[in-house]
C-alpha cells in the first residue's frame, strides 16, 4: 500500500467511526471553580478524554453550589438538561421524584457499588430501590483551620472548647489581629452556625434540631446559646466580610491576614494548591465538641437521548468511583475517598483524622449529615434555617428573637 492509500483509508475509516458514534459525551455542571477545586475536578476531565470522552464544561461559580443549583432548575425547565450535575444529598431524591434523572444500577451493578461502598453514603446514592448517583468523596465540614505562624507567635494552642475559641480570638483581637476569616454569604454562615450547634448542643441536640427539626430544640435555651456564639463570632471577622468568598477567606488565613477560618475540608484544597503544608503552615482540628459532619458530593445523570450521551453518563459515573479518580481527586480536592477499600497512605494528616473520626462517629452514633451542605433537609427547609441564620448574623437581632422566627419558619416551610 501506498502512502497515499493508507493516508486515504485511515481517514476513511475516522470518518467513519464519527459518523457511527461520536463517543461517549457529557456536559457536565459543576461548581468547582476555585483554585483547588478547579485542580481536583480536572482529574476527572482527563480521565474522561483518556477513555476517549468529549467534556463540555458548565462551571456555575459559586461557593456551596446555591447559583449552580438554580442555572440546573433553569435548564431543566427549559427542556434541555445537563448529562451530569454535580447534586448531593436528599436534593438527588427530590429530583427523581419529578421523574428527570436517569437510572445508573447497570454501572452500580457491574461496578460492585454495594460492596465497596459504607451503607450511609450509599443510601444517599438510591432512589426508590435504583441508583441514581455516583458519589466523589466525604468533605468533613466542621473544621477549624488556622494560621500555624499566627498562633504560635501569640502562644495560642488550637481551641478544644468554644470558650477557648472565644478567648484566643479576644486575645488576637488585642493584638491587632483578625481571629475569624469569614465570607459573609448565607451558605457561609450556615456552615459556622451548624458546627456551633454540633459543638454546643452536642449530636443528640444537632439531630433533634437539624435533621428532625423538633420544636423544642429549636426553641430551646441551647438554641438561644448557639445564637449567643454566633453574635460573638460576628465581632470577631473583619469589616470586609460582606459577600466574600470562601476561597478568599482562606487566603487570609494562609497569607496571615487572618488567624482561624472555620470551613469543611474543601479549604484544605486550596492551602495545597498554593504549596502549604499541613502542619508545617497550618493547622487543622474539628471544631469543639463531639461528632461529625459529613457532606458527600456526588454526581447525578439525567434523562438525556443518544447514545453518546448515554455512554458518557456511564463511562463518568464508572470513573467517579474508580479507585484512581477516587484517589488522586480527593488527594487535591481535601476530601476523603468513599471507598472503603482504599489505603490512606498518601493522604495527610487531615484526611487521616478525617477517615478514623468518621469511623469512630459512625461507630458511636454521632456521624450527621450536614444540614448547610445540603445532605440533611429537603431543600425549602434548609433554605428557611439559613434565611434565620444570616438574617440574625448580619443584624442585631436578638437570640430570643432569632429563636422565634426560627420556629416561624420551619413550620412555614414543612
Ligand atoms: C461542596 C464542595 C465545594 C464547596 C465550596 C460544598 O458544598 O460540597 O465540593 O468545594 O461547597 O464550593
Amino acid at each position: 500500500m501506498t502512502l497515499r492509500m493508507t493516508l486515504a483509508a485511515s481517514a476513511a475509516s475516522l470518518c467513519y467511526a464519527s459518523v457511527a458514534m461520536a463517543g461517549p459525551q457529557a456536559e457536565v455542571l459543576h461548581w468547582w471553580t476555585s483554585g483547588g477545586e478547579a485542580r481536583a475536578v480536572a482529574v476527572l476531565q482527563e480521565e474522561f478524554a483518556a477513555r476517549g470522552g468529549t467534556w463540555t464544561d458548565m462551571p456555575v461559580a459559586g461557593g456551596g453550589g446555591d447559583a449552580a443549583m438554580t442555572a440546573l432548575r433553569a435548564r431543566v425547565l427549559s427542556g434541555n438538561a445537563p448529562t451530569a450535575v454535580q447534586l448531593k444529598g436528599p436534593a438527588i431524591q427530590e429530583w427523581y421524584e419529578e421523574g428527570v434523572l436517569a437510572d445508573i444500577s447497570a454501572v452500580a451493578e457491574a461496578e460492585g457499588w454495594e460492596d465497596i461502598l459504607p451503607a450511609s453514603i450509599a443510601g444517599h446514592m438510591q432512589c426508590e430501590g435504583v441508583w441514581c448517583a455516583a458519589p466523589v468523596n466525604v468533605h468533613r465540614v466542621d473544621w477549624v483551620w488556622a494560621n500555624k505562624a499566627i498562633l504560635e507567635a501569640n502562644d495560642i494552642a488550637m481551641p478544644t472548647t468554644w470558650e477557648e475559641f472565644n478567648a484566643a480570638a479576644e486575645k488576637l483581637q488585642a493584638a491587632g489581629i483578625t481571629p475569624l476569616a469569614h465570607g459573609g454569604q448565607a451558605w457561609q454562615d450556615a456552615t459556622v452556625f451548624e458546627t456551633v450547634v454540633l459543638g454546643l448542643g452536642g449530636p443528640d441536640f444537632f439531630r433533634a434540631a437539624l435533621i428532625d427539626l423538633d420544636t423544642d430544640a429549636l426553641t430551646s435555651d441551647t438554641m438561644k446559646a448557639v445564637f449567643d456564639q454566633m453574635r460573638v463570632m460576628r465581632g470577631f471577622v473583619d469589616s470586609n466580610f460582606s459577600g466574600r468568598d470562601w476561597n478568599l477567606a482562606t487566603a487570609m488565613v494562609m497569607n496571615g491576614e487572618a488567624a482561624f477560618q472555620i470551613m469543611g475540608d474543601w479549604a484544605k484544597g486550596e492551602f495545597l494548591a498554593a504549596g502549604k503544608v499541613p502542619g508545617e503552615d497550618f493547622l487543622c482540628a474539628s471544631t469543639p465538641g463531639d461528632g461529625y459532619l459529613y457532606n458527600v458530593d456526588s454526581f447525578a445523570m439525567f434523562t438525556v437521548s443518544g447514545d453518546d450521551n448515554i455512554a458518557g453518563q456511564q463511562l463518568l459515573a464508572e470513573l467517579i468511583v474508580g479507585e484512581n479518580f477516587q484517589k488522586v481527586f480527593n488527594l487535591n480536592k481535601g476530601s476523603i475517598p468513599v471507598r472503603s477499600d482504599l489505603a490512606l497512605d498518601d493522604f495527610d494528616s487531615c484526611a487521616i483524622l478525617s477517615a478514623n473520626e468518621m469511623t469512630a462517629t459512625s461507630e458511636a452514633g454521632s456521624l450527621l449529615p450536614s444540614y448547610a451542605h445540603g445532605m440533611a433537609l429537603r431543600g425549602a427547609q434548609a433554605g428557611a434555617i439559613t434565611d434565620v441564620v444570616t438574617a440574625h448574623f448580619n443584624s442585631d437581632m436578638s437570640s430570643e428573637e432569632a429563636v422565634q422566627m426560627l420556629v416561624d419558619a420551619v413550620a412555614n416551610s414543612l
